[in-house]
This record gives C-alpha cells, structure tokens and sequence, in this order.
C-alpha cells in the first residue's frame, strides 16, 4: 500500500529525465499517485517531455500543452482536468524562468526592468495563479508544492534576479497557504539544493557551488532528484497532514552550515 494511493494531481515542470518535476512524479508513481502532466507549447518541449514521461513507465498519459504566462492557457488546462476527472489531490509547480543573459556574476545589478517582472511572474506568480485554479477542482485534504532555493534567503552569485523570484515564492507560499486553509488545502515548499538541471546550467559557477555543497553540506555530499522526490511525496501524502505555509530545505544540512 503506497501513502498516494487513490490520489491523483498535475505535475508542471518536466522539461526531461534530469528535471525536478520528473523525479518528483517517480516517487509520486512509486507511492501510489496517478500523475498529470504538462509541457511548454511547441513539438520540441513535447517530444522531450513525453520521452521522460515514457522512462517513468507511463503510456498514454494524460499530456496537455501549457505556457503559464497565460491566463488563457492556465484556464483551459484546469478547465480540461475538471472535465476530464472531475477533481484532484494535488499540485506540483516546478517552473521558473529568468532571462539567462542577467545570471552572470555581477549582473544583478544591471538587471532590466522586464527581466525583473518576467522572472517574478513566471517563477512565483504562477504558484498563486496555478494554486487558485488548482484549489477549485481540490478535495479536502489536497496539498500543493513548489520548488525553492537557497538564493531566496541569500545572495548566492550568478542567482541573482531569480533568488528576488525564489523569495517572492516563498512569500507566496506562506499566503496561498493563509488563504486555501479554510478549505482545508496545504500550500508548501521545498527548497532544493543545486542539481544539475537545464535550467541551472543556465546559472553560471553550477559545477562550482556543487563542489562547495559537497565539501560543506553536514552528509558531505550534494543533493539527489530523488531526496527532493522522497520529500515531495511527504509534503504532498497525508503524512503532513499538519504542514502548510512552510519551506522544507532539502539540501543536504547545506543551509545549517555558518561557514
Ligand atoms: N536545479 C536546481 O539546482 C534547483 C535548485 C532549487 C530549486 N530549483 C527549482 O526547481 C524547479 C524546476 O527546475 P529544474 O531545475 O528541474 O529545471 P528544468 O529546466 O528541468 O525545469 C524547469 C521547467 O520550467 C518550465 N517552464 C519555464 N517557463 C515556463 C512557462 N512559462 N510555463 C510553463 N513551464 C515553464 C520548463 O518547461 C521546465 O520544464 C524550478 O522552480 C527551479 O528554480 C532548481
């Protein structure tokens, strides 16, 4: 018997086999889930993502196009997933997006305006436009996560405008958390340490801040897709049924360290 068995939800965020979003859905499956799934629009983002929907063992999965920029798009999707099975258990939000040209070292503070707004509004907007949606088709009980990072409580080089984005998640989190309790929904965060995604590559000193995590981090070693997995089916499971508005740092004791 698995902690999600009977319970189904929507995954945004698997873009390949290395993304967050995938290795939570895996444990989400290992635990009993029956996962939903959404790509970035175009054929590339769809073959890609339903190549690592194949590897999770999945066929015909039920596999819609969303740019959640869009309200429209946001709509359509929650509005085919209410028609389709009528309600949902849970939400995962794995996304997020900053121009790749201001996270060089240094680069923060020539950030553009419409870089600033984007970041915020594709990588923490879309959790309280994502979460709204998702509570009107949640049953009682249903839980939502999204995905954080250190850069959000500090100023981590090369992160920069997107730990401005992390720390308006987080915030978020904390107030969808306010808002969809009444209705007895759980709003979380996990906060990540760094793994080697596609998104930060586009982050520059990766292959750096890993070897520091490793020699810093109390288990001395950096972080797995599957250790976020794990926590994600804890966040997402009855098991926290007492948890929500929270960030739940998964990075291996990293952010513990002083120095
Ligand atoms: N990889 C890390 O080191 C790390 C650490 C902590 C937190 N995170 C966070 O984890 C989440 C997932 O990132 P990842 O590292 O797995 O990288 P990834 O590149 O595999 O995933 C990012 C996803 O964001 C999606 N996306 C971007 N813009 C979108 C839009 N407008 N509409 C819909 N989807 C959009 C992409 O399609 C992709 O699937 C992000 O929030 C990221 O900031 C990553």
């Amino acid at each position: 018997m698995g902690v999600m068995d009977g319970k189904r939800g929507l995954v945004v965020g698997i873009a390949n086999d290395h993304s967050y979003a995938y290795f939570i859905a895996q444990s989400l499956i290992a635990h009993g889930a029956e996962c939903l799934y959404t790509h970035l629009p175009g054929d590339r983002m769809k073959r890609r993502c339903s190549k690592a929907i194949t590897q999770l063992g999945i066929e015909n999965p039920w596999l819609e196009s969303m740019d959640c920029a869009s309200d429209e798009e946001l709509d359509r999707v929650f509005d085919k997933i209410k028609t389709d099975y009528g309600s949902i258990d849970f939400l995962v939000h794995s996304i997020a997006f900053a121009e790749r040209e201001w996270l060089g070292f240094d680069m923060f503070q020539e950030t553009p305006r419409e870089a600033y707004k984007q970041a915020i509004d594709i990588s923490a907007y879309t959790y309280l436009a994502m979460g709204r949606r998702a509570a009107r088709i949640m049953n009682n009980g249903g839980s939502m996560i999204a995905m954080s990072y250190l850069g959000a409580v500090r100023a981590v080089p090369g992160y920069n405008v997107m730990g401005v984005a992390k720390a308006a998640l987080e915030s978020t989190t904390r107030y969808l958390a306010m808002d969809l309790g009444a209705k007895g929904i759980r709003v979380n965060s996990i906060s990540g340490g760094p793994l080697r995604t596609m998104s930060a590559l586009a982050v520059g000193g990766l292959s750096e801040l890993l070897e520091l995590v490793e020699s810093r981090a109390p288990l001395k070693r950096s972080v797995t897709g599957d250790d976020v997995g794990k926590s994600a089916v804890y966040l997402l499971s009855d098991m926290a049924s007492g948890v929500t508005g929270q960030i739940l740092y998964v990075d291996c004791g990293y952010s513990a360290m002083g120095i």
